[in-house]
């Protein structure tokens, strides 16, 4: 390496800029304030944590909404049922925080469970609407706990704009449709699933599947996109639900659920056309969720 080669690396790390990483709602809110008086706009990406490129691109998407942005990282205990993965969660707190700062994060916020939820904490978010069935009908606890948790972060940053992935499109319609019904001041921006080459979408999770899981896996949205092909020949609904969950058993998923449903309010019937079909599905031990947008009907 030339000096010179190695002087502009050298400036390029001193260069990097560090996001200050706060642990307690108190010092977010003393920090943000000093943001705010600059008349500096600013975005919000709640995480658990384990992030991947998926995370980033929401990262990105922040940028273009604001001038400064705050990501969390809380691993929820409120959003997990009793036997789900709460305690095998992948943490990877410092490759995050170094993930995060390579993508200009202004601010990292890492509570812990005390802070989030101490001695005492008895409320939460009820909800209707987008929240009936689906997800809830096999994890009937998650949508409260994360309803709570949005909550509480919304209120602690006061952000202009939150960013959600599309990737759990039934948690992005319950967090537009509370944060409307509450009157919480905040955007909501819904940023598009990023896949792997072979269109499995990113996610944490993936983590667990072994390697001959991690090669099927990607049916689930290969199964999707079938759906939508039979679809638009104007296959029956019924029709195509069956074939594509009868394709997904003979490879190994036990399916939660596959259905197509109003785009927004995630009811049935399906009001002017605007549909999206929602799939979740355990391989193994790992269960895996997946959604895509299908065109109006011709
Ligand atoms: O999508 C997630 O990672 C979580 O559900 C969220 C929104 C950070 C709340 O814990």
């Amino acid at each position: 390496m030339t000096k010179s080669t190695e002087n502009a690396l050298h400036d390029c790390e001193t260069q990097m800029h560090q996001p200050s990483v706060i642990n307690q709602i108190s010092e977010l809110r003393k920090h943000l304030s000093n943001i705010r008086r600059q008349s500096k706009t600013i975005a919000l990406v709640p995480t658990m944590g384990a992030l991947h490129q998926g995370h980033l691109s929401l990262i990105q998407t922040a940028h273009q909404h604001a001038d400064c942005v705050v990501a969390s990282i809380f691993v929820n205990p409120t959003q997990f049922g009793v036997g789900e993965d709460f305690d095998s969660y992948p943490r990877t707190e410092q490759e995050d925080i170094e993930k995060l700062a390579s993508e200009g994060v202004d601010c990292i916020f890492i509570p812990s469970a005390k802070e989030m939820y101490p001695t005492g904490f008895c409320s939460s978010v009820d909800l209707q609407g987008p929240a009936r069935e689906l997800e809830t009908s096999h994890r009937p606890h998650f949508f409260s706990g994360v309803a709570t948790v949005v909550t509480k972060l919304l209120l602690s940053v006061m952000p202009d704009t939150a960013i959600f992935g599309e990737k759990d499109y039934q948690q992005l319609q319950v967090i537009k449709q509370f944060t409307r019904d509450l009157n919480i001041p905040v955007k909501i921006i819904g940023a598009p699933t990023l896949r792997e080459t072979d269109g499995l979408a990113m996610s944490s999770r993936n983590a667990y599947l072994s390697p001959a899981e991690r090669k099927i896996a990607a049916q689930l949205y290969a199964q999707l996109v079938n759906c939508e092909a039979d679809l638009s020949k104007n296959q029956s609904w019924q029709e195509v639900q069956r074939k594509a969950i009868t394709n997904l058993t003979q490879i190994g998923f036990e399916v939660d659920y596959l259905e197509l449903r109003d785009s927004q309010t995630l009811n049935l019937p399906i009001i002017g056309n605007q549909r999206r079909l929602l799939v979740a599905a355990k391989l193994g031990k790992t269960r895996l969720i997946d959604n895509i947008h299908i065109p109006a009907a011709s």
